[in-house]
């Protein structure tokens, strides 16, 4: 995608939608080309370097084997390992980082620290998740319900439960896509209000739509995807409890689902808790495609490599 030339890749409010769809575009022309070993080194002796603040299987490992499969290199970088983990400042890891590789990838637990490492890096910082955002989830996910269901336009989107990271792109994602987005949160746990506000611009924009309700039976009501999170995000552990308690009416399970069209998709980030936001009978059952969507990790940042590197 040529205008994203260079660009970060901090949330997908800074893409177009016509940049949103073209990426979808490369990414299934990749994941083809990919099947048929034949992923062109589009990334030939660049590096990519990834700082994780946290754990990660699926960024983690997607980013790296994407960047061997464009012909290029992922290099994995732990904070604490780093000397950011002893305090050196975040304009001078940038300033430095850019000297040596041609992007970074990270997941930090802020994102105005993620913004600041972008505002003085020379080269692409791509998110890989922070407190607000997962744009990167969120690119596989419509990837994997493009294929799944066909267009996405005018579409039923439920979400159900915490209206966090992962809820605010999805939404944002689907929101470029025209989709009908209905997010199911406790009161105390919906989305951040700007976020939502924006969401709600873009999604009337694109001939779509996007409501925040407590109630996840109207919510899923004719839904042609149900997606669903942990209650307890990650650095969030000693909320736990109260959160379990919170959400409790809020799990995903075969009552719930039962108000969906008969052939709705069910979408989960990973990793899952089962018995918890979603039954085993769901997410192990045969409306659900998280293992396609977590594959899709790989296609759908081959994409964002590609063209922002
Ligand atoms: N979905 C996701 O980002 O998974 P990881 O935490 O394993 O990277
Ligand atoms: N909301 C989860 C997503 C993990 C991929 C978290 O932030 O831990």
């Amino acid at each position: 995608v040529e205008s994203l030339k260079g660009k970060d890749l901090l949330t997908l409010f800074d893409y177009s939608t016509e940049e949103v769809k073209e990426l979808l575009e490369l990414a299934i022309d990749l994941k083809f080309l990919t099947k048929e070993e034949k992923c062109p080194p589009l990334l030939a002796g660049k590096t990519l370097g990834m700082i994780f603040e946290k754990h990660s299987t699926r960024t983690r490992i997607s980013f790296e084997v994407g960047m061997q499969q464009l012909g290029g290199h992922g290099m994995f970088m732990h904070s604490r390992d780093l000397q950011i983990g002893r305090g050196e400042s975040i304009p001078d890891t940038a300033k430095v980082l850019s000297g040596y590789l041609d992007g970074i990838m990270i997941r930090a637990n802020s994102h105005e620290m993620v913004e600041e490492l972008a505002e003085h890096a020379s080269i692409p910082v791509i998110n890989g998740l922070t407190d607000l955002f997962h744009p990167c989830q969120a690119l596989a996910d419509l990837l994997t319900l493009q294929e799944v269901k066909g267009g996405l336009a005018g579409k039923k989107l439920a979400y159900i439960g915490d209206g966090n990271n992962v809820a605010h792109s999805l939404a944002i994602a689907a929101a470029h896509m025209g989709m009908h987005i209905h997010i199911a949160s406790p009161r105390e746990y919906e989305p951040v209000e700007w976020i939502s506000e924006k969401i709600s611009k873009l999604a009337i924009t694109n001939g779509g739509s996007y409501a925040v309700t407590s109630n996840p039976v109207e919510a899923v009501k004719s839904a042609d995807c149900i997606y669903t999170d942990v209650w307890t995000s990650m650095g969030q552990e000693q909320e736990a409890e109260a959160r379990l308690a919170a959400f409790e009416q809020f799990q995903v399970n075969d009552h719930l689902v039962a108000h969906a069209k008969s052939d709705y998709v069910f979408l989960h980030c990973l990793p899952a808790h089962r018995e918890e936001e979603v039954t085993a009978s769901v997410i192990d059952g045969p409306n659900s495609y998280v293992f396609q969507q977590a594959e899709n990790r790989l296609h759908a940042q081959k994409a964002v490599l590609a063209s922002l590197l």
